[in-house]
């Protein structure tokens, strides 16, 4: 029996936990609760076999869009797990990355994504957490960091390729992800 080696970077697209929810009779909310514990219990479990990057979608820029008491539920829950991994960074050996426009979120939420991203200096997992992201807003970001560039003459235009305006993404110095689970089934 060969043993493989496990994939670099997972990413997991946390959706289904209202459906969870549902079909037990549960606040949404509640389905929240039930994904963020889910989520610890899978870093953990990616740190032992190995997974260098795990990245979560946890917040769309479309999110905001739900109802005004779910939202502050998600943001109770992000702020819960965020002061908790604090906590446990050095035994849990988890760094975190914030990917994503966090000038949105409440100043508490912001301190406490910048407090995680600074104490990680000797990790075995990388959590990337998504949060107020967008595929088409993170292309907007690196489009506007790209032409600063270009007007402060470090860079032109012509000499943009795949390569370079892959070091304007929110997931620069980061793999590609071999492996993208989506929780609810959906494809
Ligand atoms: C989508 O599922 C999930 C969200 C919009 C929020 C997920 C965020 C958290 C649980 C906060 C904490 C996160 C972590 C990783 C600690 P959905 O409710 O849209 O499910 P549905 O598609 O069944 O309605």
């Amino acid at each position: 029996e060969t043993k493989m080696a496990p994939p670099q970077h997972i990413a997991i697209i946390m959706d289904g936990n209202g459906r969870w929810a549902k079909q037990r009779g549960l606040p949404r909310t509640a389905g929240h609760a039930a994904g963020a514990e889910s989520f610890r219990r899978i870093a953990n479990y990616c740190r032992e076999i190995g997974v260098k990057y795990l990245t979560v979608y946890a917040f769309s820029t479309e999110n905001w869009k739900r109802s005004a008491d779910e939202v502050a539920g998600i943001m109770r829950l992000l702020r819960k797990y965020l002061e908790e991994a604090l906590m446990d960074m050095e035994k849990n050996r988890v760094c975190f990355r914030f990917f994503g426009d966090l000038s949105k979120l409440s100043p508490e939420l912001q301190k406490l994504c910048r407090d995680a991203e600074k104490r990680s200096e000797d990790y075995d997992v990388q959590v990337n957490f998504c949060l107020n992201y967008g595929g088409r807003d993170e292309i907007a970001a690196a489009a506007r960091s790209f032409a600063a560039d270009v007007a402060a003459g470090i860079h032109k235009p012509e000499d943009l390729t795949e390569e370079l305006f892959s070091g304007y993404l929110y997931s620069k110095n980061v793999p590609d992800p071999e492996l993208i689970i989506r929780p609810s089934g959906e494809k």
